[in-house]
């Protein structure tokens, strides 16, 4: 995997057609693309399930679609622009065949509510995040000529009796939403507005899902959520209570050959308990997401991120003493409201401190109606913003290339996950640190089979290797 760097990656990426399981056997046909983050990929799952229950069939060909959906992402203002130019291509589309529907789901319909419905009329049906079991009723009356839009957000909504239909075809890993939501208040950050309070999914139902996983020949789970380390369930019967590392254990020990993966640690928030846990369980992925977003403490004070960098680098520090060889990568914003060189020069030295594996790295993008857009300038002008995001890039190529430098003449257990994109000749699969890791088919192996594979060679994004009999 290449670093990525600003919009057009985690949160801007698309899961595009040609992934896509073919269903056939239905009436009717949906298409889908979904935008942003792991947890609207997950939800598209869950949207295709309800979909499958009113009789609409996943299509990869936009043309046979009789529902054409986009699941979007307001995080930065380049994700919307990237959903408002692929609404026109759908107008056009619908031009030609007036009776195929277009919808909107997802934070972009929850942020922009009524107003690509009413006031620029580029879609059918808008439903937010939390609504999605309306989209069948919703269907229906935007077929009949009414507005179909539900954009309510709800205090309990977990999904938690939907089994997601996966999407991918590759049936070697999975997304489980454990909860959804966020109570934190980033001053940057769009997602408490556009996905409503955080709620947790109940613990039987994440552990009916994952063995159900496990069974169909999963060998990957991750669980997900804006930030997992808040995690608590309490069972009403029992009043036993369950935290993130406990559901960790838990689901690792569904079996030794399940990988557990998990995502998004707030560093504020993650323990010693959830460290230790994938300390001591060979099947929890030594990796860890611990976003940044700033070296200096100052910005973060004015992020509202709740740390300060010594708390972060605390927290960085007892993973590397507990667990030296785990992977660690983060999120960083450059740019934010009255960031100075020497905020970004702190930035450089916390990124050169914690020596990444990878980076998400985006420059700061002002959100309406976040705190940060109320009360503060967004005075970082665009040509510094860039420079500093092209210095952070620099530098996490450089400290990519030497951590997977450092990985020639090791070992790995690698998952395989499918072929690589370069070569039919080659399998691709990750290892616990999840860095990608590239080699050369042999016996009959394939995806959804552990191999080890030693490292001979390496990019600033990927392992090279070959297969250890
Ligand atoms: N819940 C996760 C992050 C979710 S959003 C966490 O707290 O870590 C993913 C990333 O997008 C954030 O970590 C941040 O780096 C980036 N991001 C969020 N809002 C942004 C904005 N307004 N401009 C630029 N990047 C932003
Ligand atoms: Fe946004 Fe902060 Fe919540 Fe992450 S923790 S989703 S950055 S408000
Ligand atoms: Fe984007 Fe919403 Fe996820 S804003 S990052 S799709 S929670």
């Amino acid at each position: 995997m290449l670093n990525k760097t600003i919009d057009e990656t985690k949160q801007g990426t698309c899961l595009t057609a040609d992934t896509i399981v073919l269903q056939t056997g239905y009436p009717q046909k949906f298409y889908i693309e979904s935008y942003g983050c792991s947890m609207n990929f997950n939800d598209s799952e869950i949207v295709a399930s309800i979909l499958n229950k009113a009789n609409f069939g996943v299509t990869k060909e936009l043309e046979e679609a009789d529902l054409i959906l986009l699941n979007t992402c307001s995080i930065r203002e380049k994700a919307e622009q990237t959903i408002r130019k692929r609404l026109t291509e759908f107008r056009k589309l619908k031009m030609r065949k007036p009776s195929t529907l277009v919808g909107i789901l997802g934070c972009m319909a929850e942020r922009m509510k009524t107003t690509l419905l009413e006031e620029e009329k580029l879609v059918d049906i808008v439903v937010g995040p939390d609504a999605y079991r309306s989209l069948p009723m919703l269907v229906k009356q935007a077929g009949h000529g009414q507005k179909g839009i539900n954009v309510l957000l709800s205090r309990e909504e977990t999904y938690s009796d939907i089994a997601p239909v996966r999407l991918d075809n590759t049936g070697v890993s999975a997304y489980i939403s454990i909860m959804r939501g966020c109570n934190n208040m980033c001053s940057f950050c769009v997602v408490p507005f556009t996905r409503g309070r955080e709620r947790c999914r109940h613990f039987q139902s994440i552990m009916h899902e994952a063995e159900q996983l496990f069974q169909q020949g999963y060998k990957e789970v991750t669980l997900l959520g804006q930030n997992v380390d808040s995690y608590h369930y309490t069972d009403e019967a029992t009043q036993e209570t369950i935290n993130f590392a406990q559901l960790l254990v838990k689901v690792a020990m569904i079996s030794p050959l399940l990988r557990v993966r998990f995502s998004t640690s707030h560093p504020k928030d993650i323990t010693n308990e959830v460290i230790q846990a994938i300390q001591q369980y060979d099947n929890i992925c030594s990796y860890i997401h611990l976003p940044l977003q700033s070296g200096s403490t100052r910005i973060l004070e004015k992020m509202n991120r709740t740390y300060s960098w010594e708390w972060y680098k605390e927290r960085v520090d007892t993973i590397k003493a507990l667990i030296p060889d785990c992977g660690l990568s983060a999120d960083i914003i450059t740019g934010f409201c009255s960031e100075t060189e020497e905020d970004h020069q702190a930035t450089l030295v916390a990124m050169r401190y914690c020596a990444y594996d990878m980076s998400y790295m985006f420059a700061y993008s002002e959100r309406p109606g976040t705190y940060a857009q109320k009360k503060f300038a967004d005075d970082v002008p665009d040509t510094v913003k860039k420079r500093r995001l092209q210095e952070i890039i620099e530098l996490q190529n450089q400290l990519s290339l030497e951590s997977y430098s450092k990985d020639i003449g090791k070992t790995f257990s690698v998952l395989i996950d499918g072929e690589s994109k370069r070569s039919v000749a080659d399998w691709k699969g990750r290892n616990s640190q999840n860095k990608t890791i590239v080699f050369p088919k042999k016996n009959n192996y394939k995806p959804g089979d552990f191999v080890n594979v030693l490292i001979h060679d390496c990019t600033q994004g990927t392992l090279l290797g070959t297969v250890q009999d």
